[in-house]
């Protein structure tokens, strides 16, 4: 797109943010303190910390001979506290190593500590006119919607895309209101939701507007693969009744009734039956498995028919504390985790006794 910082900075002109109060100077140390205190935080909720911490720390040198104990009060309740330790550390850095004298490239003051590559890029260029290009979220929002990048923006391979754009996009001269114009684009108008499109003066040109996939750009994070579970339930059943066992307080289903669990260490589950409760088993067979999902991971969970012959043994002809044969006739109005109540219905379905 030609122009494109022309017309962002014309943009800037009529609608950005002009009264700031870190705008229009070229101290670097203030220019600092602001893109710090700004990575994470709105700018209505800094301007009165910005105040404040100047007065106390006018300049870098005070800042270094400062206890951090101060510094740290300074900051509370602006929240991400490693920005703070950062800042006096690099003040400290700046004394020591420099002479006192704030780096002048955005090269040398990305060595400093919790100055990354754009906010390096944003100091220098605001404070010093280099002309270096900035990526802080706003602009990878705002380019990968405008140039309809796909893929999402912390991915390596396009990240490196988006520098590349971002270096290709930086106008010759005047790079600090450029800068600017792209952090008031992004902050006001190309917002994460609810963006104002039809104010935007890339409304032409603008790959996600035209595609209608403003709220698909940038690509989220892709989702973690969820762990997956499995584990076999043993659906023991004697006449029309299944026994459940109550699961210990904590895990998953804690405290319900449950299908007692075959541990993956038991080889034959009917000889597994036979050593825990003492019950002989004259049919097994494997049912259909299911999935379950919970919040951390997918369970899948393969269920197990044992059909009981005879009588039960005495300690389970009656219930006892965490053991209970329930009637499959009376499973509705049991309290039941929603897959054994799944196995459970396909169990009473009476395709599976043989009936129509
Ligand atoms: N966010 C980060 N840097 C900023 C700046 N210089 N002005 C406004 N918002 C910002």
């Amino acid at each position: 797109m030609s122009e494109f910082a022309a017309r962002l900075v014309a943009w800037q002109q009529v609608h950005g943010r002009h009264d700031l109060p870190w705008q229009g100077g070229h101290d670097p140390y203030r220019i600092w303190l602001s893109e710090i205190m700004l990575q994470q935080t709105q700018v209505d909720t800094v301007i009165p910390y910005y105040a404040r911490f100047l007065e106390r720390f006018p300049d870098v040198a005070t800042l270094a001979a400062a206890p951090v104990g101060e510094v740290m009060a300074l900051w509370s309740g602006l929240g991400y506290y490693a920005r703070a330790r950062n800042l006096h550390r690099a003040a400290q850095l700046i004394v020591s190593a420099h002479g006192g004298r704030f780096p002048r490239s955005a090269a040398e003051i990305a060595e400093l500590p919790g100055i990354g590559r754009s906010t390096a890029a944003a100091i220098a260029a605001f404070a010093f006119g280099e002309r270096a290009a900035i990526l802080d979220g706003n602009v990878k929002r705002v380019l990968c919607r405008i140039f309809g990048i796909e893929g999402f923006p912390g991915d390596k391979a396009v990240e490196k895309a988006l520098w590349e754009r971002a270096e290709a996009l930086l106008p010759p001269t005047g790079v600090g209101r450029y800068i600017q114009a792209q952090m008031d684009l992004g902050a006001t108008l190309c917002t994460r939701s609810r963006p104002a499109c039809s104010r935007c003066p890339f409304a032409d040109d603008c790959i996600a507007y035209r595609e209608r996939r403003v709220a698909e750009l940038p690509t989220p994070r892709p989702r973690k693969a969820v762990p997956q579970r499995s584990a076999r339930h043993a659906v023991i059943l004697r006449a029309d009744a299944v026994l459940l066992e109550r699961r210990p307080p904590t895990g998953i289903w804690g405290g319900l009734l449950a299908l007692p669990e075959i541990p993956s260490t038991a080889g034959d589950p009917a000889h597994w039956a036979n050593e825990r409760f003492g019950l002989a088993v004259a049919e097994r067979r494997q049912l259909t498995p299911l999935r379950h999902a919970f919040t951390h991971f997918v369970l899948e969970l393969t269920p197990v028919l044992l059909a009981v012959d005879g009588n039960a043994p005495a300690h389970l002809a009656a219930d006892d504390g965490d053991l209970r044969w329930l009637p499959l006739g009376e499973r509705a109005a049991a309290a039941l985790p929603a897959p054994v109540r799944r196995i459970l219905d396909a169990l009473a379905a009476p395709d599976l006794f043989g009936g129509d």
